[in-house]
């Protein structure tokens, strides 16, 4: 087993969004002795409502900024020793409408703060460490008709996806600092993600969403495209668990073990909101739509002894839902852009 790591302040980047919300949430229950700093610019994802809960807890300090801002983001890691990056732009059709953001926040902001590591920690690679977190969709698409193909960690980077060229190059970047200089990163690569406080571009909270307005939903192409879809909190418990455990200059792959096509996803929602399948609206595909991901996630499990405990199907599928029908208010804000009226009062406008 490799050697456990206790750290005492994270720098998380990007820890107003769907998963690092919820990451912020679970490590200040799980590490009563942890610390954390949440770097967030509020783009259009972020929502301070989804740590509104935590808000003024005794461990947690936000700062609103972008990681672009490598002055500030060194002031930062002078207390810290360690970085999860969530920041990103993390949504395939909007990097088809327009690839920029993502160049800047996912790749140069990768840079800067790998960067900002190095001037603080040094090339000791044992001052700090900094966790990448990453996607599936780098490794490109998978056949459907060949179930036993999966990805694993040596499985050749191939994007489809402004979105994921972009985040292949951050990933790229964070070894090459390890491999260069000896410092101490990590990168995490899982696959879809569901759970509370997901933004309603994304497909389950978009169809359900829509779905309890009454309105259809749009479901690409023939709908045969796979996911493996992870519930946020298995996925934040294995980033903690690289985080503490992880080797450096390692990549670790992340997934439910839980692929399902886009159609029998839809069914599902329908099923379990009681609705026909009359509401389905076939529409155009996407763009380069990726045909299947599916993970080998053996490594987490024989490396870190991790493996998904909340991702049962469909309980968990059934369970936010439940959470989206309890919490109206909050996507009703979010779709309506309400949310917004609150930070731009506290911090300024947010970027589009
Ligand atoms: P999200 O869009 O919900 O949240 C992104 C957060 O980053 C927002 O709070 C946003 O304000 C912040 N942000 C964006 N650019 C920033 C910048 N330049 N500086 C500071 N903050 C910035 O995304 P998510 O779904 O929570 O994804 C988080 C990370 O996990 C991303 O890196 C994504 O690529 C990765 N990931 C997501 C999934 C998934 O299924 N959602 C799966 C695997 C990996
Ligand atoms: O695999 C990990 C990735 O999962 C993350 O890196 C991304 O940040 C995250 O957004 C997600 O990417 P996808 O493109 O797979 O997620 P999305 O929810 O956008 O789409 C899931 C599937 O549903 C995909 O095959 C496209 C389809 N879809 C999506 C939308 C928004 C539809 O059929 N209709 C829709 O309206």
């Amino acid at each position: 087993m490799p050697e456990t790591r206790n750290f005492k302040h994270l720098l998380v980047t990007g820890g107003c969004g769907f998963i690092g919300s919820n990451f912020v949430r679970s490590v200040l229950e799980w590490r009563p002795g942890v610390r954390i700093t949440n770097l967030d610019a509020l783009t259009y994802s972020g929502n301070l409502e989804n740590l509104a809960d935590i808000e003024g807890h005794e461990r947690y300090t936000f700062i609103k900024g972008d990681i672009t801002d490598g002055g500030l983001v060194q002031t930062l890691l002078a207390d810290c020793d360690a970085v999860v990056n969530f920041a990103a732009e993390s949504h395939v059709d909007r990097s088809i409408q327009d690839a920029s953001p993502f160049i800047t926040s996912n790749v140069l902001g990768t840079q800067v703060l790998l960067q900002a590591c190095r001037n603080t920690w040094g090339d000791d690679g044992k001052a700090g460490r900094f966790l990448q977190v990453g996607t599936d969709e780098v490794y490109g698409s998978l056949p459907i008709d060949k179930p036993e193909e999966l990805f694993t960690e040596s499985t050749p980077l191939d994007p489809s996806s402004p979105y994921s060229a972009s985040k292949a190059a951050a990933d790229m970047l964070a070894m090459a600092f390890h491999r260069t200089f000896g410092m101490d990163v990590l990168v995490t690569r899982c696959s879809n993600n569901y759970g509370p406080y997901q933004f309603p571009e994304k497909v389950i909270p978009l169809f359900v969403t829509n779905l309890m307005q009454g309105e259809q939903v749009p479901l690409y192409g023939d709908g045969k495209n796979v996911r493996d879809w992870l519930h946020v909190v298995d996925h934040c418990e294995a980033i903690l668990s690289v985080l503490e455990g992880g080797r450096p200059g390692e990549v670790y792959n992340i997934g439910g073990n839980n692929e399902r096509s886009n159609l029998d996803l839809t069914h599902a929602i329908l099923d379990i909101m009681g609705k026909g399948k009359e509401m389905i609206r076939p529409v155009a595909d996407r763009l380069g739509h990726d045909r299947r991901y599916a993970i080998d996630a053996s490594k987490m499990k024989a490396e870190l002894g991790w493996q998904p405990t909340r991702s049962a199907w469909p309980k968990g599928l059934a369970d936010t839902i439940g959470w989206y029908q309890d919490n109206t208010e909050w996507w009703q804000r979010v779709r309506s852009g309400a949310y917004r009226d609150y930070y731009e009062k506290m911090y300024g406008a947010a970027s589009s």
